[in-house]
């Protein structure tokens, strides 16, 4: 009989709904929420009235395009968290009622085991070629940097993280810095191509370990400018496209760095990157290269499975209810879950 999950994400400021059917996806539908440009940041309250007016335009168009009634599926999966508590609460209630409803299982996704599982979305007609176990991650999004060892699809380990700003963070802020708006990150990476990587140099952290740390890089990039505007106060205006490609290549550097002592010291050559940063060119490209260089096997995920979707968390769900890993319709969402 086929196993077919609904997936429901709404952890922070994108609806969204798929349907995976055996492992393959059908649909993967998101509403963006562009109330919070003017805003320069997320704002909780309206991200989760926006998830409100969303969940169902979007469930049903998730529906509609995969070709599947409501009696065809076999189970609801959400992300429980971590995210913003007011956005879990939509999409946690709505997937409550509509699997009780329907009288089907609830599966609780874990929002960052649902990245990194990203990798292991089936497409129609596409080669299918997933990391091989143990594996690397890096998960690298706007609320968290971490090296994951993946053993299995439920085993993960998180063998380093930031001890203070994620990597995602780090752009966001110094985008603000720069008047850029909100979120910076691509828009860096856009400006970044027209400019010199080599233009400046920023202090790298040095931490312990797999750890990260980006705010002294947040700090020491705000000193920069500051002291710059004093000699000459057109200096954000002229060299935009240098601070951006600073920025950004410091940043991969940093990134990379301790991914490649990590590959080395464990031996492991399956290294995958996911989260919203793994949108990044340069460190698409870093990827790329270290595979070249270090004979890594590098798994990168297309950029509709970077950002926040429910395609992860679908194949997430897919994995735990083939496990009859189901949860009570009492559990609530958890702000601050961990891997
Ligand atoms: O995973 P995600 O969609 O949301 C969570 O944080 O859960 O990641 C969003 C983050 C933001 O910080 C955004 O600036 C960053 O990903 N981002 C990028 C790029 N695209 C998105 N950062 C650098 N370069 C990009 N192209």
């Amino acid at each position: 009989m086929d196993i077919t999950i609904l997936g429901i994400e709404s952890s922070c400021d994108d609806t969204s709904a798929a349907v995976i059917q055996n492992g393959v996806m059908l649909s993967n539908v998101t509403a963006n929420q562009d109330v919070h440009k003017a805003y320069g940041g997320v704002v909780p309250e309206l991200a989760s009235r926006a998830h409100q007016q969303n969940i169902i335009p979007v469930v049903d168009a998730a529906l509609n395009r995969a070709g599947i009634k409501r009696e065809d599926l076999s189970a609801v999966a959400f992300t429980r968290g971590p995210g913003l508590m007011g956005s879990l609460l939509v999409g946690t209630s709505f997937a409550k009622g509509f699997s009780q409803s329907l009288n089907i299982p609830l599966v609780d996704v874990n929002h960052l085991q649902g990245h990194v599982l990203a990798h292991f979305i089936q497409e129609k007609d596409t080669p299918f070629n997933p990391p091989k176990f143990p594996f690397l991650c890096l998960l690298v999004s706007g609320g968290n940097s971490q090296i994951v060892l993946v053993k299995s699809h439920f085993e993960m380990e998180v063998i380093g993280q930031t001890i203070d700003d994620a990597a995602g963070e780090a752009f966001d802020k110094c985008a603000k810095v720069m008047g850029l708006p909100y979120p910076g990150g691509p828009v860096i990476d856009r400006l970044a191509k027209e400019g010199d990587p080599k233009a400046f140099t920023l202090n790298k952290p040095s931490i312990e370990g797999y750890n990260y740390s980006f705010s002294g890089l947040k700090t020491s990039f705000l000193y920069m400018i500051r002291d710059e505007l004093k000699k000459n106060p057109n200096f954000l205006e002229e060299r935009k496209n240098d601070l951006c490609a600073v920025l950004q290549s410091t940043v991969v550097d940093i990134l990379m760095q301790k991914l490649r002592k990590a590959a080395k010291e464990l031996r492991i050559n399956e290294v995958a990157v996911a989260g919203g940063v793994s949108a990044n060119s340069a460190l698409r490209n870093a990827f790329v290269e270290h595979g070249e260089k270090y004979g890594w096997n590098v798994y990168i995920p297309k950029f509709s499975f970077t950002t926040d979707n429910a395609a992860m968390i679908a194949i997430t769900g897919y994995y735990k209810f083939q496990k009859g890993e189901y949860c009570d319709i009492a559990l609530p969402p958890f702000a601050k879950a961990v891997i």
